[in-house]
Formats: structure tokens, C-alpha cells, sequence
């Protein structure tokens, strides 16, 4: 018999355990790129319709596959960006915070969100402030990190305060290519995120370094092809196939990198995170 008393080989990479998700996707039947809202878009560059639809059903069936309880809200003909469905609200407790976009190209696809959020049982609170959902709003643990500086006003933050009774930190953008929050933050879990430190002004890095001194910090390169913008459920973390770096971070951390090619809705400025909104009862 051999005693393996050498404690060196014992690993310390941390075990991790999913949590069950339940959320809301939009299949992308009507997507497009006719208006530029964000540096990624360019009407001029040809999009393949059926080609988003089959990446995003990509997503869908490895959500599916994770256990998640997927959602769908019907996409609507000349709402190109409708498939973005994190920036149809915020859900939290039942309460879904609905989005009043900054655009008036996707202004429409506030009452549409709202009306799927009250045909299915959650609280609709009406927003009076500019903001758009989970793209700039991101849960981790009990606390709210919220965006600003592009879409989101940070009036909106007080808002969801109120709604949510959270601690809502605010954060500001400061890179047009990083326009929402969740293209410049991935959460992990309660305790965790990833970040691009260049997307945030000075006082706002100074609050993410104190909070999260163990982030996964992703470079310009993966951040540069929306790596960041990826969904984990504490374990199984969804990310674009291309992030290799960020995968790599993920693996030696304990986590279980999974990637997606969402190249087509990249050329609308989105990625896993966009196509996914987490509806909290
Ligand atoms: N074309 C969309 C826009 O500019 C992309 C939204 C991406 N969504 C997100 N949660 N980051 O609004």
C-alpha cells in the first residue's frame, strides 16, 4: 500500500457548483444592421440573418443542455436589435424594471419587453429613467454594479435601488467600444467578476480593485471581440469561442469555459451576455 503524503500535488484550484438559471432570449429572425448606435454596427457591412439564427440557436441549446429554464419573448418584424433581450429589463424578486432605451430605434422595445414581463407573472415597474436593463445593471452577490456614460443615466440608478433594495454602486464607462456595462464586466458569481480595466474611469477602477481584488483582468484582445460579455451560472461559464486568454483565466480558476461563436451579432455590437436576461422570481 502507498501513502501519498505529498500535499504539494493537492490542488487549489477551488471547486465550483452552478447554480440553476432561468432567463429570457430572442431568436434573432429579424436581425439586422441598418443604424449605427454603437462603433460595432456599420449598415454598410452585409449581416446573414440565418446565420445569426443558427449561432444564437447555438447559445440556446447549450443553455438548454446546462439545465437552464429558457425563456423566449417573440421577436418583431423592424426591431433588428430585439435579440439583445438583456437590455429588455432588470428582474430581480419578481420586480421587472423595465428599459426605456436611449435610442429611438430600440425605444419600441421597452412596452414589448414589459408586456411579456406582465403576461408572465412578474410586477412591471415602469421605468421613468433612461436606462437599458441588464446591459448596464449586473447582479453579484446581494450588490447592483450599474453602468453609465453611454445608455444608462445614472438617474436610473436610484431607481433601481428602490426597486430592487440593493446597494447600487455606479460605475462609468469611458470607451464608446465598451458602451454597456456587461461588455466591460463579466460577473462569475456572488463574489466574483472579470473585467477590461481601460473601460472605467479612475474613481470607478479604484472601487472595482478594492471590491473584487481577486478579478479574472481579461486583456484588450478578448475584450476587444466582447469576450467579456459572457454568462455564468458560478460554474459553466459562456463566453465567445475566440477568448482564448479569458478561457484560459476561467480554467485555471476552477471554472468550466464554454465557448460560443456569436460572430454575426458582433457585427449588431453584442454577445453571449446580450442574448440573455435573467429573470429572478
Ligand atoms: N445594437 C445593440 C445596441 O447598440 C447592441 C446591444 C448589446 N447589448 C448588450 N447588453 N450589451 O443597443
Amino acid at each position: 500500500m502507498t501513502i501519498n503524503t505529498d500535499t504539494t500535488t493537492v490542488s487549489e484550484i477551488p471547486v465550483r457548483t452552478p447554480v440553476k438559471r432561468t432567463v429570457l432570449m430572442c431568436k434573432p429572425e429579424f436581425f439586422t444592421v441598418v443604424y449605427r448606435i454603437n462603433p460595432w454596427m456599420d449598415p454598410a457591412l452585409p449581416t446573414n440573418t440565418a446565420l445569426a439564427v443558427a449561432q444564437w440557436q447555438t447559445l440556446y441549446d447549450t443553455y438548454v443542455s446546462l439545465g437552464f429554464d429558457v425563456h423566449l419573448i417573440d421577436p418583431i418584424d423592424g426591431l433588428p436589435d430585439m435579440v439583445y433581450a438583456a437590455n429588455g429589463g432588470f428582474v430581480i424578486d419578481n420586480h421587472a424594471y423595465g428599459a426605456k432605451f436611449t435610442h429611438v430605434q430600440r425605444q419600441p422595445e421597452g412596452p414589448a419587453y414589459m408586456d411579456w414581463f406582465g403576461a408572465n407573472g412578474f410586477d412591471v415597474r415602469v421605468p421613468i429613467e433612461t436606462n437599458e436593463g441588464e446591459g448596464d445593471f449586473l447582479l453579484v452577490g446581494d450588490v447592483i454594479l450599474a453602468g453609465t456614460g453611454f445608455r444608462s443615466d445614472s438617474n436610473s440608478h436610484a431607481e433601481v435601488a428602490s426597486i430592487a433594495a440593493r446597494p447600487v454602486i455606479t460605475l462609468n464607462l469611458v470607451n464608446p467600444n465598451f458602451y454597456h456595462l456587461d461588455t466591460a464586466i463579466a460577473v462569475l458569481d456572488d463574489t466574483n467578476i472579470a473585467y477590461l480595466p481601460s473601460a472605467f474611469d479612475e474613481p470607478s477602477l479604484a472601487i472595482l480593485r478594492e471590491r473584487y481584488p481577486d478579478a479574472v483582468i481579461v486583456t484588450e484582445e478578448d475584450a476587444a471581440i466582447l469576450g467579456l460579455n459572457s454568462y455564468s451560472d458560478g460554474y459553466n461559464v459562456v463566453i465567445a469561442a475566440r477568448a482564448k486568454d479569458f478561457e484560459r483565466q476561467l480554467r485555471a480558476r476552477g471554472y468550466n469555459p464554454i465557448g460560443v461563436d456569436l460572430s454575426e451579432l458582433l457585427l449588431g455590437g453584442g454577445g453571449v451576455k446580450c442574448c440573455t436576461l435573467e429573470l429572478r422570481r
